[in-house]
């Protein structure tokens, strides 16, 4: 399997980056960094998460968010959702994806979600179907694929049986979350290549965070095997409340740097992009962590 031509980003820099955010961030700066990212020409950005609470009470706004966002022609705005009464609220607010969220390790299971890997399961069969029969899109996330904050290694078979039963699902993509950005270029080759075993490459997603500063590397290292999508955040937001340790998601803008260096399309407007990065950073009072936008930033 060749080099893509086009790879299609997912930003999920309002949900996963904003959810790990310690202060809550108002709607209407939620509702303008989506917009944002949608006249840069991102073809997915995920809107929010319909989570408990209770549990992450930054996401509390979602439906306010997807009631407020100006919906573009040619962007999808996934969100996540763990359970039936999430995707009650979801559907509600009109959304037409759902992310349902698993992950490879038991305990990063049991801390993110409040149960076991098969029970995790089960809940989504009927989720998924329930979407699928109302004509939503169905994405599965598989997260610790490279490394449990708990439990430190992940067995490559419990990422390939998750894959093969949110395949069993017909989620039309899983996206492979190193949830900790533990992963090195050989090791997310090889499990990319397993789970490929499984899933077929076109429909699988990386969710690589940057943690150790190996996502562009890793990407890289993937692209060679046919992935064509790639999850990542603007300005390198990103973090989960239940993965101590966590920072955030490879950023857009040195994503879309690297792609477009190297000929790969996305359709991303990187000056649109690397605004929409300022614009969350001036709301959250720091800068963004990718050094593609600081560079592009400090030569205007
Ligand atoms: P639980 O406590 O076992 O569930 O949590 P429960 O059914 O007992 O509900 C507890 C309370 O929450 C109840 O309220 C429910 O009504 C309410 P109470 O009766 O006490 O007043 N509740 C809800 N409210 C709104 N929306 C809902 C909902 N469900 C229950 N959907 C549960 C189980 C799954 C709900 C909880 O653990 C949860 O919400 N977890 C979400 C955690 C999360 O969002 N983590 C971050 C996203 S995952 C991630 O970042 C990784 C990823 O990026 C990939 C990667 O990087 O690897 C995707
Ligand atoms: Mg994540």
């Amino acid at each position: 399997m060749a080099r893509p031509d086009r790879v299609e980003i997912v930003d999920v820099g309002p949900r996963d980056g904003l959810q790990a955010e310690p202060g809550m961030v108002p709607t209407a700066d939620k509702i303008a960094l989506i917009d944002r990212l949608s006249e840069a020409g991102l073809p997915a950005v995920e809107a929010g998460a319909f989570v408990s609470p209770k549990w992450v009470p930054q996401m509390a706004d979602a439906a306010e968010v997807l009631a407020g966002i100006h919906r573009r022609p040619g962007t999808r705005y996934p969100v996540l959702v763990p359970n039936a009464r999430g995707l009650e609220a979801a559907m509600a607010a009109g959304v037409e994806e759902i992310a349902i969220f698993g992950a490879a390790s038991e305990t990063f299971s049991q801390k993110n979600i409040n149960c076991s890997i098969d029970e995790s399961l089960e809940r989504f069969r009927p989720v998924a179907d329930s979407a699928m029969a109302a004509g939503m899109k169905v994405r599965g996330y598989i997260s610790c694929v490279l490394g449990c904050p708990y439990e430190g290694d992940v067995a490559m078979e419990s990422v390939v049986r998750v894959a093969r039963e949110l395949d069993a699902m017909s989620c039309y993509e899983v996206s492979l979350g190193d949830t900790i950005g533990v992963g090195t270029p050989a090791r997310a080759r090889a499990m990319v290549d397993a789970v490929a075993e499984v899933v077929p490459v076109e429909r699988i997603a990386l969710h690589f965070h940057d943690t150790y500063g190996q996502a562009l590397a890793n990407i890289l290292s993937c692209l060679d095997l046919g992935v064509a999508t790639l999850d990542t955040a603007v300005a390198g937001l990103g973090g989960c409340p239940y993965a101590p340790g966590a920072s955030g998601n490879v950023a857009t803008e040195d994503v879309v740097y690297m792609l477009d260096g190297m000929g790969i399309e996305t359709g991303v407007d990187m000056t649109k992009l690397v605004d929409a990065g300022q614009f969350i950073c001036d709301v959250l009072g720091r800068s963004p962590t990718s050094k593609a936008a600081q560079a592009i930033r400090a030569s205007i």
